[in-house]
C-alpha cells in the first residue's frame, strides 16, 4: 500500500506485499507472506529506489503510477541486483527508457544479464562516498559488499536522514502482519545473510558514523524512533555471539525413542530452570531450527544412527548450521542405534568443520529403546549441560 515513509515527508512507500508466495527464495517457508519494498523520494528530480520481485512488476508499476503522476523518475537507484529488487527493473526501463541507473558498478555490469534485452538507460555508477543531489535531498552511497551479494550498497538522505538499508534490517511476513520484529526478523537475518557476519559488521561501523532517524529496508516494516535495539540485535547476530542462555535440543528421531530420550532431557533441563526449545527436525522448518541454534548459547543433537551415518534431517540441519558459519556454541551429543552406532560419529565430524564450539562429555548412547539407565544418563547429561 502506498503511504509517506514518516511524517511531512517525500519519501512515499511504492512496495508490495506477497501473501501468495509458497516459499521465499525457494526455501523459506513465510507463512505470513513477504513484503518486497521500495521507495519513492519526490523532489526536483525524482528518484525511485529499487524495484520488486518479478511476482508483482505489474501491481508495481501501478503503485509506482499513483506515486508519480504524470511525472518521470530521473534515476533508479540499484542498492541489489537479486531478483526479489531488481526483477522489475527490465520492465521500468521500457517504461522510462531516459531514466538514469544508478547503482555500484558491479552492479550495473550484472544488470544486461538479467534482462532479454539489455536496458539501453544513462547510467551512472557511484562508489564509497559518492552523493546525489536530487534537490532538497541528497543520497550519499555507501558500498556494502556481501550484505548478501558483491554488487550490495546502502544509501543514506542526509536530509530527513534515512538510510536505505537494502537486505538489512528486513524480515519476513507481509507488512501487516501483527507480530514482533526479532523472531522473524532473526530467521530471515541468519539463514539469508547469517554467512557474511564481517561485511555486516564492517557496514554497522560505517552506519554508525550516520545520524539515522529511520531505517527503510528491503523486506518488513520501516524502522523509527529508537534504532538501538535494532542495531543491538545486528551486533549480537553478525559477530556469531549467544543472544539469550538457553538451550535448543533438536532432535531427528525415526521410530519415536530419540524422540522420548530428548523429551525427557528437556524435562530434566526445564527443572534445572533453563529455557529449553525442543523441535523434531524431520518435520520442523530447518530454518527454524538454525536461527534457534543461533539464538541460544547451548544446543543439543539427538539423532537416530542411519545406515552408518546419521538420520538425514540431522544431517540436513548440521549441513545447514555450517552453511551459516554457525560457531561460538556449546552442544551435547545424544545417539541412538540398534546394532552399531554412528550417528555421534557422524554428528562429530560436522562439528568438527565448525569454529569455537565445545562438545561436552560424555555422549549419550541409547541403543533402541530409553531405559532407566538411559535416563540416569540423560539426567547427567542435563546437569553437564546446566553448568556449562
Ligand atoms: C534405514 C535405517 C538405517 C539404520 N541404520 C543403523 C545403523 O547404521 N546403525 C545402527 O546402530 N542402527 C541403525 N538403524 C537403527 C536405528 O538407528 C535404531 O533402531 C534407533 O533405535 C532408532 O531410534 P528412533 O526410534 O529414535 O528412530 C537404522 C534404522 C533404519 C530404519
Ligand atoms: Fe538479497
Ligand atoms: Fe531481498
Amino acid at each position: 500500500m502506498l503511504h509517506p515513509v514518516s511524517q511531512n515527508t517525500s519519501v512515499f512507500y511504492v512496495g508490495i506485499d506477497d501473501k501468495t508466495i509458497d516459499l521465499f527464495e525457494s526455501q523459506y517457508p513465510v507463512p505470513n507472506g513477504v513484503s518486497y519494498n521500495a521507495y519513492v523520494i519526490q523532489d526536483e528530480k525524482i528518484a525511485v529506489m529499487d524495484t520488486v520481485d518479478p511476482r508483482a512488476t505489474a501491481q508495481w508499476l501501478e503503485n509506482l503510477t499513483e506515486a508519480l503522476g504524470e511525472k518521470t523518475p530521473d534515476y533508479l537507484v540499484i542498492s541489489h541486483m537479486e531478483p526479489d529488487h531488481a526483477g522489475s527493473i527490465c520492465a521500468l526501463t521500457e517504461r522510462y527508457p531516459e531514466m538514469t541507473l544508478v547503482g555500484s558498478a558491479k552492479a550495473l555490469a550484472m544488470l544486461p544479464n538479467f534482462c532479454r534485452s539489455a536496458p539501453q538507460n544513462p547510467i551512472l555508477a557511484v562508489k564509497e562516498g559518492d552523493t546525489l543531489s536530487l534537490g532538497a535531498h541528497t543520497l550519499h552511497f555507501v558500498m556494502a559488499p556481501m550484505v548478501h551479494w558483491p554488487e550490495v550498497m546502502v544509501t543514506y538522505e542526509e536530509t530527513e536522514k534515512i538510510l536505505f538499508s537494502a537486505d538489512a534490517f528486513g524480515k519476513f511476513s507481509a507488512l501487516d502482519t501483527d507480530e514482533p520484529w526479532t523472531d522473524e526478523a532473526r530467521r530471515y537475518f541468519i539463514n539469508i545473510v547469517g554467512k557474511y557476519g564481517m561485511p555486516v559488521q564492517t557496514l554497522l561501523k560505517k552506519a554508525a558514523k550516520l545520524d539515522i532517524q529511520t531505517i527503510c529496508p528491503l523486506h518488513g516494516p520501516i524502522l523509527t524512533g529508537d534504532l538501538t535495539p535494532y542495531v543491538e540485535k545486528y551486533q549480537i547476530w553478525s559477530s556469531y555471539t549467544p543472544e539469550e542462555k538457553g538451550v535448543l535440543v533438536a532432535y531427528a528421531s525415526i521410530h519415536g525413542n530419540t524422540a522420548e530420550g530428548a523429551a525427557y532431557l528437556a524435562e530434566q533441563l526445564r527443572s534445572l530452570g533453563e529455557t529449553v526449545t525442543v523441535l523434531d527436525l524431520a518435520r520442523c522448518d530447518v530454518a527454524d531450527a538454525v536461527q534457534q541454534a543461533f539464538r541460544y548459547d547451548r544446543t543439543v543433537l539427538a539423532a537416530a544412527s542411519y545406515d552408518g551415518g546419521v538420520f538425514l534431517p540431522m544431517e540436513e540441519f548440521l549441513i545447514h548450521l555450517q552453511a551459516k558459519a554457525f560457531q561460538n556454541r556449546t552442544i551435547a551429543l545424544v545417539e541412538n542405534g540398534s546394532w552399531a552406532p554412528s550417528a555421534a560419529k557422524k554428528m562429530q565430524s560436522y562439528l568438527d568443520t565448525m569454529k569455537n564450539l565445545t562438545v561436552l562429555e560424555p555422549v549419550v548412547s541409547i541403543r533402541s529403546a530409553v531405559k532407566a539407565e538411559d535416563e540416569t544418563q540423560l539426567a547427567a547429561l542435563a546437569k553437564t549441560i546446566h553448568e556449562a
